[in-house]
Order: C-alpha cells, then structure tokens, then sequence
C-alpha cells in the first residue's frame, strides 16, 4: 500500500464570483469561506442549489483558482495549473484526499462501501450530497452551506462510533439540527 500521507487542507477567505450570463451582474458561488480539514475527516458538505458545493471540490481538485483567498496544502498555494503561470503544484489525481459527489444518490451499501475505503487510508474524504441522513451517517463533520452568497453556516461535529444507527436518538438529534439550519438559514436574525 502507498505510504500514507497526512495533511491539512484550507480554504482561507475564499471568495469565488462568475460572471453571469444573461445580465453584467456575478455570482458569488462563495463568499469568504474558511475551512481547515485533516486527514482521518470525512467531510459532509450539504445545503441547497447553487450554495457553492461543487466550486468547493473544483478549488481543492486545483480545476479553478478563487477570486480572493487562498486553498492551501499544509500552507502551500494549490493554484490551477496554467501554461502563464508556469507552475503546477500538485495534479490532481496525486492529491492525498477523496472527493466524492453523489450525483446519483448511493445506496446504503455503496456508502458502507465508501466509509470502508475511507478508513482504510486513513486520508481526507470530501463528500457533496443533498441526503442529510447520508450526510450524518458517513461524515465526522456536516458542513451546512446556503447561497447568495455560498457560505458556510453551520459546522457540526458528529461525535458518533462507525458503524452509525440512523435510527439512534442522537441521529436523529443531528437530523433535526441540520434540517434547522437548511430551512432556517439565511432567515434568522
Ligand atoms: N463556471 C461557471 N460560470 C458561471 N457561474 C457558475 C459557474 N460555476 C458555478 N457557477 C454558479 O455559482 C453558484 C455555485 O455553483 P455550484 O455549482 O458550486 O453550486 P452547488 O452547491 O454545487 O449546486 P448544486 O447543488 O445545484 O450542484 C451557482 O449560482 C452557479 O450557477
Ligand atoms: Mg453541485
């Protein structure tokens, strides 16, 4: 097996903007995200449409660059590989992490399946779904995002042992507390 290798992978203030197409106006797909994630997490990203979940998986794979801030590997700059800049720091199928988006909902094995390769290496695992019991069932974290402008608003640990009971008291707590913040955010205060 590959000689395992721990890192830490931030997003600082990061910033992302598209030009829209129909109007001069942009899109802010993220808006001063900060996240620091360790090898051994797994990290759940949730929230709805267009709240920047992709963007997210695009800036860490080195696919795009951020408008303003920084994705940085134990603090060195992933930039996107471009013939100006002359540079490529990583590619991305050598980065030391997972990332997983379920596009095509997984069924319950296939998540086992995806948690058991996770453990075996021991590496950074960044998952994209809608499923909040999926969500809760694979990840130590559940990242909860909202759009207009894509941020984080929510950053819950869940401290439960694998395999996890999606039927247990305490899941059910995490289920209600994330349903909250997707409903709610953006609307209190
Ligand atoms: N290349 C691009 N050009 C223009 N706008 C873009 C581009 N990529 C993303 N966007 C816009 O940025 C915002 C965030 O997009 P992103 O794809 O990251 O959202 P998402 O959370 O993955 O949404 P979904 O759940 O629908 O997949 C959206 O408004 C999207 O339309
Ligand atoms: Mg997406």
């Amino acid at each position: 097996m590959a000689e395992k290798k721990y890192v830490t992978l931030k997003l600082e203030e990061v910033s992302k903007s598209f030009a829209k197409v129909e109007n001069d106006e942009v899109t802010h797909a993220l808006n001063e995200v900060s996240l620091t994630m360790k090898s051994g997490e797994f990290i759940s990203l949730v929230g709805p449409s267009g709240c920047g979940k992709s963007t997210i998986l695009r800036l860490v794979a080195g696919l795009i660059n951020p408008t303003t801030g920084k994705v940085t590997v134990d603090d060195k700059e992933i930039l996107e590989s471009s013939p100006e800049r002359g540079m490529v720091f990583q590619k991305p199928t050598l980065f030391p992490w997972l990332t997983v988006e379920d596009n095509i909902a997984f069924s319950l094995k296939m998540q086992d399946e995806i948690l058991k390769i996770w453990r075996e290496r021991e590496q950074l695992a960044i998952m994209v779904t809608h499923d909040v019991d999926e969500a809760i069932y694979m990840g130590t974290r559940v990242i909860v995002m909202d759009a207009n402008p894509g941020r984080v608003v929510a950053d819950i640990k869940i401290s439960e042992e694998y395999p996890r009971d999606r039927s247990s008291a305490s899941f059910v707590e995490y289920r209600n507390e994330i349903l909250n913040r997707l409903h709610f955010s953006g609307k209190k205060q």
